[in-house]
C-alpha cells in the first residue's frame, strides 16, 4: 500500500510516499481502508521533534530517541471496514467509519482495535469532511467540559477561534450554553461568526484583554497569550485554559491551585470512544460541523504539512487518500 512515512525528524521534507506492506490485523483489530485524513498540530509536532522544552525527552523516549519509532504518521481517518479480526463485535464489513488512531493514518490501510477512538461515521457527512473531526473536536471537548468545566451561561473566550481546535472550541461551548466570544484575525471574522460566536474580536485590532464584561473560561488554543496578560479579564473565579504549555504554566497551575481565586489550568487532552460518540451524535443533528482549510492529495501530504506548521490554517487540512469519485464510484 502507498504511505506517507518519515526516517527522521524534521522539516515537512522528511515526508516522502512509499510503498510498504499493508498492515495485519489482530484478533481484537479491524482493517480501515482510509478514505481521508488530516494533518493536524499534533502530526506536525510528532514530524519536527516540536514538543516544549520539558517534554522533549520524554516526546523523544515515548515516539524514538534518534528515529521515529514509528514511520507513519496520522491519527485522524475516514473510511470503510475491509477486514476484521475473530473476536470483533461492534463493526462488520463495509461499515462506514471515522476516528482516531494512535498513528498509522497517513496510508492505504489502517489497522485499528473495534476498542479505540472510532465510531460509525455520521451519513450526512463526506469522508474529507469526517476526517476533519476528531482531534479538534476531541481536544475542544476535553479541554472545554473537563478542565475548564464549562457551565451554561458563562462567558467563555476562545483565543485561535479559527484554528482545528478553536472551531470546535466554539461550537462546543455554544453547545454548552455558554456566551461566546472568539477571538481570531480580520479574514476570519465571518467564518468564526457563523459557527455560533456571539461576539468576535479582531486580533489585529483588538486587545481581549481590554474588556468591561470580563470571562469565566479563557481558552487559548494557540499559545498566543498568557496568564498575566489574561488575568484582568478574568472573572474573580475565572479559569485561564493553555493548550500549549511550557514549565511557566505548569508552575502557575500549581500555585494557582493553592492560592489565589482565579487559576490556570492544564491538561492533555483525551482520545475516547464515548467522547468521539457524542461528537458524531451532535454532528449528526446539525448542531456542530467541520470546517475545512484545504484539500491535498497524498501524494502532496508535505504541502499539507507546510500548511499545518503555518499556524494560519482555519479548521482542519485534510488530505484525500482515495480518490472521492472513486469512492462515489465503488459505493454505486
Ligand atoms: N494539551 C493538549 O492535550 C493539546 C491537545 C490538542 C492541541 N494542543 C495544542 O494546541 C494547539 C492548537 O492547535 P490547533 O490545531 O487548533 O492550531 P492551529 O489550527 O494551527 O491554529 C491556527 C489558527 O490560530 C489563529 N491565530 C494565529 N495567531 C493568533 C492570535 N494571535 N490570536 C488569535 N488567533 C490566532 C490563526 O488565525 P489567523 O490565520 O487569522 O492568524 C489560525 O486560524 C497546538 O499547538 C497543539 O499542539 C494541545
Amino acid at each position: 500500500m502507498k504511505a506517507a512515512t518519515y526516517q527522521k525528524y524534521g522539516s515537512a521534507d522528511v515526508v516522502e510516499i512509499k510503498k510498504v506492506a499493508r498492515p495485519t490485523i489482530k484478533d481484537n483489530e479491524v482493517l480501515v481502508k482510509v478514505y481521508a485524513t488530516s494533518v493536524t498540530t499534533a502530526d506536525w509536532r510528532l514530524r519536527a521533534s516540536a514538543f516544549p522544552i520539558y517534554a522533549w525527552l520524554p516526546g523523544r523516549i515515548m515516539f524514538g530517541l534518534f528515529v521515529p519509532k514509528n514511520k507513519i504518521l496520522g491519527m485522524d481517518f475516514s473510511g470503510r471496514i475491509v477486514a476484521k479480526g475473530k473476536n470483533v463485535t461492534q463493526f462488520k464489513g463495509g461499515d462506514e467509519v471515522f476516528g482516531f488512531a494512535g498513528n498509522g493514518a497517513h496510508a492505504e490501510y489502517l489497522a485499528i482495535s473495534e476498542d479505540d477512538a472510532m465510531v460509525k461515521k455520521p451519513v450526512n457527512l463526506g469522508y474529507d469532511e469526517a476526517a476533519a473531526v476528531p482531534f479538534g473536536a476531541l481536544s475542544a471537548l476535553v479541554f472545554l467540559r473537563d478542565f475548564a468545566q464549562i457551565k451554561t451561561g458563562q462567558r467563555v473566550l476562545i483565543n485561535g477561534a479559527s484554528g482545528g481546535v478553536g472551531v470546535f472550541a466554539v461550537q462546543l461551548a455554544k453547545h454548552f450554553g455558554a456566551d461566546v466570544t472568539g477571538v481570531c484575525g480580520t479574514a476570519k471574522l465571518n467564518l468564526v461568526k457563523s459557527i455560533g460566536a456571539d461576539h468576535v474580536i479582531d486580533y489585529t485590532a483588538e486587545d481581549f484583554a481590554n474588556t468591561a464584561e470580563p470571562y469565566d473560561i479563557i481558552l487559548d488554543t494557540v499559545g498566543t497569550t498568557s496568564f498575566s496578560r489574561s488575568k484582568p479579564a478574568l472573572t474573580p473565579s475565572g479559569v485561564y485554559v493553555p493548550l500549549e504549555f511550557g514549565l511557566k504554566e505548569i508552575f502557575q497551575s500549581m500555585l494557582t491551585s493553592m492560592i489565589g481565586t482565579k487559576k490556570v489550568v492544564i491538561g492533555i487532552s483525551g482520545d475516547s470512544k464515548d467522547d468521539l460518540a457524542f461528537i458524531s451524535d451532535l454532528l449528526q443533528r446539525g448542531e456542530i460541523r467541520p470546517v475545512i482549510d484545504a484539500h491535498y492529495p497524498l501524494d502532496r501530504i508535505a504541502d499539507a504539512h507546510r500548511r499545518v506548521e503555518s499556524r494560519h490554517k482555519t479548521g482542519s487540512v485534510v488530505v484525500s487518500v482515495e480518490q472521492l469519485d472513486t469512492i462515489r464510484l465503488a459505493a454505486a
